[in-house]
């Protein structure tokens, strides 16, 4: 039974990511909110997953940053009686999947926007799986303190790019080097604003709750993270608004945050660097109740008891055991390769979450291996890394060949380097001219006209269907203009760039 004491704790918790395109001011606000939440003491304390320009090309060097990343991978602090945590996500776009994942685990978002700079490319894909999912979402506008775009135009901005209906919650009181304060719009602060600035205001719906909470409407602040200005009135916003943790869809049925039993999923895999050392932490967000520290739950993929002597939570930057943890939080778990992504953990009951979707990759290579003596380190090898999460595998229907199919060009590096250090395996990569990779599905399941045509599709497509990890089918359109034909051409099939449908 959860006492009431634990459901004050699920109450209280506020977990959520912040995201942005590079550069925009995600690291600064992040460690601006952990100052307010007295969780750091000093500017420039927090080293992000952000990425060197310089390092770009060198891979290496980002896992390295990556791996000392892993404490700040959640950040929990405590704020005027709740209890906060950040999850970090990869600032670099070959790592957008990760991303993407960390999504599926906080319960809402915030967008950080350059206001000279408007919505960028990377803005806009992490919106779209926000949509998918209906995160509630605030947008903080920053960098009022440099010449940017007007605030009106940066709203319209929001509001076409991201799709998503807007009302500011604060104004900028001037811009660039006259800018020194936000002010929330419904204090006596606003009537100082030119009648003209607020007769635009009025044009924007009010405030509501529930369409924030349902994801349809983003409350906008205005600000300067770098000149704290314009923060707190986020903060203040954002713990009394932001949702605590949300229900969970699993298979089954619908997992309600305040149930008496734990359940967990695991979002994301962190491989330890050191190879001798094959030990990974995987980090489960809790959906529902509490969970203790050397406890038996059961994994249900392995139909498994398992236990856990040194679990971890997250505050601010330091990574603690804990005993206990509720539904909102996150736990890394050590893990010696028990764990894929998408695993449940749960008190006895058989559950499967649903929305960890795999996204359709862009670029494509053929494996194979180099060191014929070495096939099963190879196989071991390719695995687990995909059920870390990695890439994705997808194996051609037509002869077998194995492929990989990665969001960005480092990966492949990533792979071929851990593949060598920790499997003693050796690889090759061959080039395939490929533009995506859809799964595919009749229109109405179990209708005859719907199933013949994708048994007909499936045999004109042979050479360019493959069967992703799970044995679904997927068609690899070797250019725009052959997905496009083929999505005019047969109505009864519906091609998906998720894998979740
Ligand atoms: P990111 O995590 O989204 O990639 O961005 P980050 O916070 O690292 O900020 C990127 C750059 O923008 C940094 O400058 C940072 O100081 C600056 N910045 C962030 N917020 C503001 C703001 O409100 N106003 C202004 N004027 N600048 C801001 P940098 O030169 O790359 O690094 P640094 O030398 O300042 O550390």
């Amino acid at each position: 039974m959860l006492s009431n004491n634990d459901q004050k704790e699920i109450l209280r918790r506020r977990t959520f990511a912040i995201v942005s395109h590079p550069d925009a001011g995600k690291t600064t606000l992040t460690e601006k909110l952990l100052l307010y939440g007295g969780a750091i003491h000093v500017a420039g304390a927090v080293k992000s997953n952000k990425i060197k320009k310089t390092a770009t090309s060198d891979w290496m060097e980002i896992e390295k940053q990556r791996g000392i990343s892993v404490a700040t991978s959640v950040m929990g602090f405590d704020y005027d009686n709740y209890h906060i945590n950040i999850l970090d996500t990869p600032g670099h776009q070959d790592f957008a999947e990760d991303t993407f994942r960390t999504l599926t685990a906080v319960d809402s978002v915030i967008i950080v926007i350059d206001s000279a700079k408007g919505v960028e490319a990377q803005t806009r894909r992490l919106m779209e799986v926000c949509r998918m999912r209906k995160t509630p979402v605030m947008v903080f506008m920053n960098k009022m303190d440099r010449d940017g775009k007007d605030p009106f135009d940066l709203m319209d901005d929001v509001e076409q790019e991201l799709g998503i209906h807007v009302t500011p919650i604060t104004w900028a009181d001037g811009q660039g080097q006259r800018y020194t304060r936000s002010f929330f719009l419904d204090s006596a602060d606003a009537d100082t604003l030119p009648q003209e600035t607020r007769d635009l205001i009025s044009i924007y719906p009010e405030f509501s709750e529930q369409a924030y909470l349902a994801g349809d409407l983003a409350p906008v602040f205005y600000g300067s993270a770098y000149k704290t200005i314009g923060v707190q009135e986020l903060l203040d916003f954002f713990v009394r608004y932001a949702p605590s943790p949300r229900p969970v869809e699993a298979i089954e049925r619908k997992v309600e945050p305040m149930e008496d039993n734990f359940t967990a999923f695991c979002f994301k895999i962190h491989a330890n660097m050191d190879p001798n050392h094959r030990s990974c932490i995987a980090f489960f967000k809790i959906c529902s109740g509490r969970f203790e520290r050397n406890v038996y739950y059961k994994h249900v993929r392995k139909d498994q008891q398992m236990r856990f002597s040194s679990p971890t939570c997250f505050m601010a930057q330091k990574k603690e055991t804990v005993d206990e943890a509720f539904a909102g939080d996150i736990v890394g778990l050590p893990d010696t390769g028990n764990f894929k992504i998408g695993d449940t953990l749960t008190a006895g009951e058989v559950l499967h979450f649903k929305g960890l979707p795999s996204f359709s990759p862009e670029m494509f290579k053929y494996i194979e291996n180099a060191d014929p003596m070495r096939q099963k380190q190879l196989d071991k090898g390719v695995h687990q890394l995909m059920d870390e999460g990695v890439a994705q595998l997808f194996v051609s229907q037509l002869n077998g060949r194995k492929i990989i199919g990665t969001v960005g060009q480092l990966q492949f590096e990533v792979i071929q380097y851990r593949l060598e250090h920790e499997y003693n395996a050796k690889c090759r990569w061959e080039n395939m001219a490929m533009y995506k990779a859809c799964w595919i599905a009749p229109l109405h399941p179990g209708e005859p006209e719907d199933m013949e045509e994708i048994d007909t599709f499936k045999k004109r497509k042979a050479q360019y269907m493959a069967f992703d990890k799970e044995g679904r089918d997927v068609f690899m359109a070797d250019s725009a203009y052959v997905l496009s034909m083929a999505q005019n051409d047969y109505r009864h099939i519906v091609f998906h760039f998720t894998s979740e449908f």
